[in-house]
C-alpha cells in the first residue's frame, strides 16, 4: 500500500526564506478546497499572507496576548505553562507565507432544536457536540497539509495562536460575516532536513473491530 503521501507529513516549524510561488499557494488552497464538508456547506476562507512584516507583526500580537492572558491566571505553574506555549503558539515568525483559515457559520440539528425551542441550551448543546462546522475546516486544512508535503513544503497546523484571533482580524483587516479565526499554518520550504516523528499510540490502542 502507498501511503507514503500520509506519511511524508510532519510538522514543520522552522522554513527557509524562500518564497513560495502564489499560483502554488492559489493550488494549495484548491486542494483544501476539495476536501468534503457537510452538507457540501464550504464553510471556509483562507488568508493568505506573504508580508514578512506583517507576518512578525501577527506573531507579536499573540506574544501581546499571551502576555495579557498570564497577568489573568494566579497560579504559578498555569503562568509557566501559558509562557512556555508560546515558542510553539508563534512558530509561523520566520516563515515566508502565513495562512489563516477561518470558520463561517454552520447551521447544526443543536441549532434546529434550540430555535424551535423545543428543548434548553444545556440538552440541545449535546447536539453539537461533534461540530460539523470545525470538522469541514479541519478536513479542508488537512487536505492542504497533504498537499503541500507532497509537494515538498512543510506546513504546521496551528490553534496556539488563536487566542489573538479578535486582534489578528483587526489588524489584517479581515471581517467576513460570520466567520472566526478557527487555525493557521505557516508554509515554506523546511530548514532542516531532519524531522522530528513525534511517537503515534498504538493501532490496537485505538482501534476497535466490532463484528
Ligand atoms: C488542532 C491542532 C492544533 C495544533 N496547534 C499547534 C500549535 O499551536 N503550535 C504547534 O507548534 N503545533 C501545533 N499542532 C501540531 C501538533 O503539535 C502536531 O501535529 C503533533 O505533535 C504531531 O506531530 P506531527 O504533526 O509532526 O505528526 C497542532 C495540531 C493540531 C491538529
Amino acid at each position: 500500500m502507498d501511503l507514503e503521501f500520509i506519511y511524508k507529513r510532519h510538522s514543520v516549524r522552522q522554513f527557509t526564506e524562500e518564497q513560495v510561488p502564489e499560483q502554488t499557494i492559489k493550488e494549495l488552497i484548491k486542494a483544501a478546497t476539495y476536501a468534503p464538508s457537510g452538507k457540501n456547506q464550504q464553510n471556509w476562507h483562507f488568508v493568505v499572507i506573504t508580508n514578512k512584516k506583517k507576518i512578525a507583526e501577527i506573531a507579536r500580537i499573540v506574544e501581546r496576548k499571551n502576555a495579557e492572558l498570564c497577568t489573568y491566571l494566579c497560579d504559578e505553574t498555569k503562568i509557566k505553562g501559558l509562557k512556555g506555549s508560546l515558542p510553539y503558539q508563534t512558530v509561523f515568525k520566520a516563515a515566508p507565507v502565513l495562512i489563516l483559515v477561518y470558520a463561517g457559520p454552520y447551521y447544526t440539528i443543536a441549532d434546529m432544536l434550540l430555535a424551535d425551542g423545543i428543548m434548553s441550551r444545556e440538552e440541545a448543546i449535546k447536539y453539537a457536540n461533534p461540530n460539523p462546522g470545525i470538522q469541514n475546516i479541519a478536513a479542508a486544512l488537512e487536505n492542504l497539509l497533504l498537499a503541500a508535503a507532497s509537494l515538498g513544503y512543510g506546513t504546521c497546523w496551528m490553534t496556539g495562536p488563536t487566542h489573538a484571533a479578535e486582534d489578528i482580524s483587526a489588524y489584517i483587516g479581515f471581517n467576513k460575516e460570520g466567520y472566526q479565526l478557527a487555525a493557521m499554518t505557516p508554509l515554506g520550504i523546511p530548514a532542516a532536513d531532519k524531522v522530528s516523528v513525534p511517537p503515534r499510540k498504538p493501532v490496537e490502542d485505538v482501534l476497535t473491530f466490532i463484528s
